[in-house]
């Protein structure tokens, strides 16, 4: 099997993607405050080895060298996010314009590079006062998030059409105020799923203040989503299955796309569901020029353990990153397909695919990472499918460009096309990054 980039259209959008938190560091300059993800990580014990942001890539200072990176590597565009707590320092009113500035830069210079900005508003880096004010279980939160896109918007909307509102809302809910493994770390089932029903109504706003700011503006939303199966035919399971997928992908797909909250999950919440208002789904339901899907593995189930889902997660044979997230390429064309078919978004966008292995630099000054091409090359085989089978894919950003901070496993864990020491910060392409320029180049990759 060889996957060239002539097996997908001429216009495919091919890019790496990023978030503020895990690679700008300069988390006190210029008038930025804290988030809670500085908060959380500050806190003993919630992340690996006490890592924290602070530093990071040191990509506030270095952003130059990493549009240049980008250059070399041969995308025509870049995902990055915006840090809320750099713009509006207190989440909401009085604007920091230097905080600004910089994105301003950076829009600058990639598109002198060539490449398409695309912006994501929230990559989970909510300002720690807005925590302090309850948070996203509180209402206001999502008018917040509007405010903020109308500031950015007309800073940047003359250079940046494309936007994303929400990097995924479940990880923002569930992670953060459910099981409380993300910041800012609460723990109540009930609490996070009103936190995402206003992460869902401040996406329906912002989307509509960044049509109002931006003329011309190409707006989504991304959505991490995993194919569910169940791991016997057991009905039982497979019912396990379809309240997984339910939990996961259909409490967020459904209502943006205008269905509602999907009634066999509602049902299966009772007391904990959220309070919704008269019109918040009308707002949810915005419409979207696209969807972005983050695609990084599936979820294999069973009938078990507590409630209210009584699903157990099954370890299927096979490869592993090491993330311990199964190595499962179909799975990409599996839910870009289902999405289409079941919702008709107007197109869809990998918004990150990518891999995580424990990296080191050989004798030979190479970082050879055979197993993060081979991911590569079987995803991409499995997008090229896609299109070939009619799904509306109109592009794929790789997560990520750099190592960076991986939010609660910290620097353990890296993803990048380009290796960083974080001692020295220097960047260093890895085989897979070489493989990925000569893919853009037009070479052959085998897979
Ligand atoms: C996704 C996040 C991204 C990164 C990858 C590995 O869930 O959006 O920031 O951490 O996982």
């Amino acid at each position: 099997m060889t996957i060239r980039r002539d097996d997908f259209p001429g216009d495919f959008v091919w890019g790496t993607a990023t978030a503020a938190y895990q690679i700008e560091g300069a988390a006190l300059e210029d008038g930025r405050a804290p988030s809670i993800w500085d908060t959380f990580s500050h806190t003993p014990g919630k992340t690996r080895a006490g890592d924290t942001g602070d530093v990071a890539c040191d990509h506030y200072r270095r952003y130059r060298e990493d549009v240049a990176l980008m250059r070399d590597l041969g995308v025509n565009a870049y995902r990055f996010s915006v840090a809320w707590p750099r713009v509006l320092p207190q989440g909401r009113g009085a604007v920091n314009d230097a905080g600004l500035d910089f994105y301003d830069r950076l829009a600058d210079a990639l598109l002198e590079a060539g490449i398409t900005p695309w912006a994501t508003l929230y990559h989970w880096d909510l300002p720690q006062a807005l925590e302090d004010a309850g948070g996203w279980p509180e209402r206001d939160t999502a008018h917040a998030l509007a405010e903020y896109a109308a500031v950015v918007g007309q800073r940047l909307g003359d250079r940046v059409k494309h936007w994303i509102t929400l990097n995924e809302p479940w990880c923002s809910a569930y992670l953060g105020y459910g099981n409380g493994v993300h910041a800012p770390g609460r723990q109540d089932f009930a609490l996070s799923l009103q936190a995402a029903h206003h992460l869902l109504l401040g996406h329906g706003l912002a989307a509509e203040a960044l049509r109002a700011a931006v003329p011309g503006a190409r707006v989504g939303v991304t959505l991490n989503l995993t194919p569910t199966h169940p791991a016997t035919p057991d009905p039982r399971d497979l019912e396990a299955a379809r309240r997984y997928d339910g939990f996961f992908n259909r409490w967020y797909l459904d209502p943006l796309f205008g269905f509602g909250y999907p009634r066999d999950v509602w049902e299966l919440y009772g007391a904990m569901v959220p309070r919704v208002e008269p019109g918040d789904l009308e707002a949810v339901a915005a419409p979207l020029d696209f969807l972005g899907v983050n695609y990084y593995s599936r979820s294999v189930v069973r009938h078990g353990g507590q409630g209210p889902l009584f699903v157990e997660h099954v370890r299927p044979e096979g490869e592993y990153t090491y993330m311990n997230w199964e190595v499962y390429p179909d799975g990409i064309r599996e839910i870009v397909a289902r999405v289409a078919r079941e919702y008709r978004p107007p197109a869809v966008y990998i918004t990150e695919n990518g891999a995580c292995y424990p990296d080191g630099v050989d004798d030979d000054g190479e970082i050879h990472d055979p197993r993060r091409t081979a991911y590569y090359q079987s995803h991409l085989s499995k997008c090229a499918q896609a299109v070939r089978e009619g799904v509306p894919l109109k592009g794929y950003f790789a997560w990520s460009l750099l190592d960076n901070f991986e939010w609660a496993e910290g620097y353990d864990k890296r993803f990048g096309l380009f290796y960083v020491n974080f001692a020295t910060q220097e960047r260093r392409l890895k085989q897979s990054g070489r493989w990925l320029k000569g893919f853009l180049e037009g070479g052959a990759g085998a897979g």
